[in-house]
């Protein structure tokens, strides 16, 4: 009997059932009445210095078991990629999130009361929240000991841009702005830690990767990893939020030091003015390129607003800077990166990591290259996106499976079928002139995996059990599922590779101390990652059972891929990254010229995932990405002034909601292997994010004949451009007499 693949099947989710009748444990659910509750006492102001802390009326509280600050914690820094950020402020304080104190009592209004009878004593400090003004030289420090508030400064040179532009036959300027945005996920940040039997510190909550937790935990103690164990309860989604600590360094703090259970929960507003978000950037470009539609070359100055510490900005703004050219072969290349430090909320990892950013620019300086030259704007891309062989910014050609013009062709198709071809929009009701439809189109580049000589592995171990044929396996991987469903497209690749049915493999994945570590649900890697090293796993099992006579044989893989390479500091040479994803979409919107307001109308969202895994999980995750789009795009806005958010609330940050979300969301899934990846598998998390913006942007500029440049396209930026585009008519008109 033949079997029938596992790869691609749509099969549903052992996770889905418990979900939808609430029975699923997220974090806030592991709080029982027996569980201490914790309370943060954040700063409220945005650079200050500490000149006293007094508890004495907290601890006065009913309830209040302690009142824990700076000097109770061990280790008092950490962070993802360096420790600039202190556990609980002693001396200063740089953004108005950051912690103080914490307070730990019997219910939570105690910890509440208590929270808000600990008395701090501050001088305010200057504070600096506009990253240009960051760079300047009379600027105030946000840490003083660095002596600037330059956290990065990272050039691509490639080529030489004089000759470049010389050779151009149109050269056009261009400049961008993008805001903060929120992860909004469900259930805030929440967990419970406590001591158990072996002396271990246990953290329950929900993360992006268990190892990592593990390891920054254990610093801030001082304590072996082993001592500290990270578990995972089910998580409502993370998109970049959930990779930084927030909460569960503190729940392992505070039990730790009391020995006892002690739980959180925070409110939205604390998880929005609470942990990171995605970095607002300003870029500033040059786009040259011939007549015959050649580009000959790109000069960007990219500038990034990295809040009050580092997380993972470094990281996002090499990612800005390498794609400030997008998804073209440029043969002459100058754009400097940079990051800044500031009073602001810290910005962060957010689904994208930098690439919808910079894309941003490119592609909407492609657009605009193509109307100046009298090209299609399809035709433009076409003539110079990126094909195998070709050279990145950074002088080394691109990672095997370059699979950019047939993911953009595909994007054409559909868009012809779908559309009624690639045309224009216009007024499409006679009776309501003011609204007009317009269709935009944009390509995009999102490397998978972490990038710039960062190591990149995964682990994971196959046990197969069965007399004379394996019966079943147990796959442990230390693999985050955040929601996006990567437990199941793991156990797919292990049953696959093991030939067993689903059921006969059993999953552990959310426990450190059971589970090898597979690096980050994150970079959308888990699947090409995490999922290769399933796949090894079981095949150096598999083959091992073979050989043996045993009934039990058990294989632990480490996956590593084609390593990358550190970019250099003069000029960013360097191998960035060993996989890519490649996107394209097209979009059609309806603008309203009398109130700005913009709708989305279709969108076709086409993807290389080299192998799809589970079908309906893609399809999922590319319409879950296009939702999340769509607030980038037109309506979430995270206001702050003087390094204050003024939006803490959903019903300030507004979120898409299913009206805001067209039926018509077209998820196109192409399979062009991926040489590394499990099956051929590539991952497509982050990639519907990657050009949405420029493409609706596109579609805005069709509709209203105005260039949004500044994200998000509220309605009042759209209504202040049209009436602006108005104005600069009739003053032509007048002056043409
Ligand atoms: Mo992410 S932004 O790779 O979690």
């Amino acid at each position: 009997m033949t079997r029938t693949s596992l790869i691609g099947q749509p099969l549903p989710r052992h996770d889905a059932l418990a979900k939808v009748t609430g029975e699923a444990r997220y974090p806030g659910d592991l709080l029982d009445a027996e569980t201490l509750r914790l309370k943060v006492v954040f700063a409220g102001r945005p650079h200050a210095r500490i000149l006293g802390i007094d508890a004495a009326p907290a601890l006065a509280v009913p309830g209040v078991v302690t009142v824990l600050t700076a000097a109770d914690v061990p280790f008092n820094a950490f962070g993802l990629i360096e420790n600039d950020q202190p556990v609980l402020c002693g001396e200063t304080v740089r953004f108005a999130g950051d912690k103080v104190a914490l307070v730990v009592a019997e219910t939570e209004e105690a910890a509440e009361r208590g929270a808000s009878l600990v008395n701090v004593a501050y001088e305010d400090l200057p504070a600096v929240t506009d990253p240009r003004e960051a760079l300047s030289p009379d600027a105030p420090l946000v840490h003083a000991s660095r002596g600037t508030n330059l956290l990065l400064r990272v050039p691509i040179r490639k080529g030489d841009v004089a000759a470049g532009f010389a050779e151009a036959d149109v050269v056009l300027e261009g400049e961008f702005a993008t805001s903060w945005q929120e992860h909004a996920f469900l259930q805030p940040e929440a967990g419970v830690a406590f001591v158990d039997g072996a002396s271990r510190v246990v953290i329950e909550t929900a993360g992006q990767w268990l190892h990592e937790d593990r390891r920054q935990i254990a610093v801030m103690l001082g304590l072996p990893e082993e001592q500290v164990v990270v578990r995972y309860a089910a998580i409502g989604g993370a998109f970049g939020g959930r990779e930084d600590l927030s909460i569960q360094h503190l729940l392992a703090l505070a039990a730790w030091k009391l020995q006892r259970r002690v739980g959180i929960v925070w409110s939205r507003e604390e998880s929005i003015t609470g942990h990171h978000k995605r970095h607002p950037f300003r870029i500033r470009c040059r786009w040259g390129a011939t007549r015959e539609g050649r580009i000959t070359a790109v000069e960007a100055e990219v500038l990034a607003d990295g809040g009050a510490y580092a997380s993972t900005s470094v990281e996002v703004t090499k990612v800005a800077t390498l794609f400030a050219s997008g998804v073209y072969h440029v043969p002459n290349i100058a754009v400097e990166g940079k990051v800044v430090y500031t009073n602001n909320i810290p910005s962060g990892a957010f689904r994208g990591f930098g690439a919808p950013q910079a894309q941003f620019a490119s592609e909407c300086m492609v657009t605009r290259l193509a109307h100046a030259l009298g090209i299609d704007p399809i035709e433009l891309r076409r003539r110079n996106i990126y094909r195998e062989g070709d050279i990145e910014p950074t002088q080394q050609p691109l990672p095997a499976g370059v699979s950019a013009l047939p993911v953009l062709e595909r994007c054409v198709e559909e868009m012809t079928a779908r559309f009624g071809g690639t045309a224009t929009g216009g007024a499409s009701d006679p009776e309501r002139p003011w609204l007009r439809r317009g269709f935009g189109i944009a390509a995009g580049i999102k490397n998978l995996g972490y990038s710039f000589g960062y190591p990149e592995q995964s682990t994971a171990t196959v046990e197969i059990v069965g007399r004379g044929e394996p019966e079943g396996a147990v796959v442990r991987v230390g693999a985050a599922d955040v929601g996006q469903g990567a437990h199941l497209a793991l156990r797919q690749i292990a049953a696959e590779t093991l030939e067993l049915p689903l059921e006969r493999v059993t999953m552990i994945t959310d426990d450190s101390a059971e589970a090898p570590n597979a690096g980050s649900a994150s970079a959308s890697r888990m699947t090409l990652m995490g999922g290769r090293a399933v796949h090894d796993a079981a095949a150096a099992a598999l083959e091992r059972y073979r050989q043996t006579d045993d009934e039990r044989v058990e294989a632990t893989v480490q996956f590593r891929p084609n390593a990358t390479t550190m970019l250099a500091d003069d000029d960013g040479a360097g191998l960035p990254n060993y996989c890519y994803g490649y996107a394209a979409q097209a979009v059609e919107v309806e603008v309203n010229l009398l109130t700005g307001q913009t709708r989305v109308v279709r969108v076709i969202s086409v993807h290389d995932v080299g192998r799809a895994i589970n079908r309906q999980q893609v399809e999922g995750q590319i319409e879950g990405c296009v939702a999340q789009a769509i607030g980038y795009a037109l309506l979430e806005e995270l206001k702050s002034r003087d390094g204050i958010i003024l939006t803490p609330y959903l019903s300030t940050y507004l979120l898409p909601t299913a009206l805001d979300v067209p039926e018509e969301i077209v998820p196109v899934v192409m399979e062009l292997a991926d040489p590394q990846g499990p099956f051929g598998a590539r991952g497509v998390a982050e990639m519907p994010l990657v050009p949405f913006l420029p493409a609706v942007a596109a579609a805005i500029h069709d509709a209203a004949g105005v260039w949004m440049t500044e994200q998000p396209f509220t309605p009042e930026r759209v209504l202040a451009a049209v009436r602006a585009a108005e104005a600069e008519a009739r003053v032509e008109a007048v002056a043409a007499g």
